[in-house]
């Protein structure tokens, strides 16, 4: 089984960025758990700050992989391009987000990823990642 992990923008300031809601710790290290935590799992992940990045990468991974966890951030709200990104590809998308979008500003509440999602996670903070591995484990 192959995962990755892609995470949008400004989620590489996880454990610095605003740690009320998104915790205080970094994405590097709560990685190391996962890949400990899913020893049969062959987990990747990969960030970046760039809307066409994350396109080439959902393309580079989407027709090969076994399944995607994209956290596309602020990306999420505005970008019809990834959306249609997860809409080309072959590989499952599971959308997380670390906090509540429905709890908080009005335009965090629309998503461009979601309609073409499998599934989508939300307000879990980083287990979120977690139940999603989970969800493509128990297919
Ligand atoms: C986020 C929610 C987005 O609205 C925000 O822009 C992020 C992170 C989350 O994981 O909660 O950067 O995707």
């Amino acid at each position: 089984m192959k995962l990755i992990i892609i995470n949008g923008p400004n989620l590489n300031l996880l454990g610095k960025r605003e740690p009320e809601i998104y915790g205080s710790k970094s994405f590097e290290d709560y990685f190391r758990e996962l890949q400990l935590k899913f020893k049969t799992v062959e987990l990747c992940y990969y960030q970046s700050n760039i809307e066409g990045e994350i396109i080439d990468k959902l393309h580079e991974v989407g027709f090969k992989h076994d399944g995607i966890i994209l956290n596309a951030a602020a990306y999420t709200h505005t970008s019809i391009g990834i959306g249609d990104a997860v809409k080309g590809i072959e590989t499952k998308v599971v959308e997380v987000h670390i906090s509540n979008i429905h709890a908080r500003e009005e335009y965090r509440q629309h998503s461009y990823i979601s309609p073409n999602a499998d599934g989508v996670l939300f307000g879990f903070g980083l287990k979120g990642y977690d139940l999603a591995i989970q969800s493509f484990l128990e297919q």
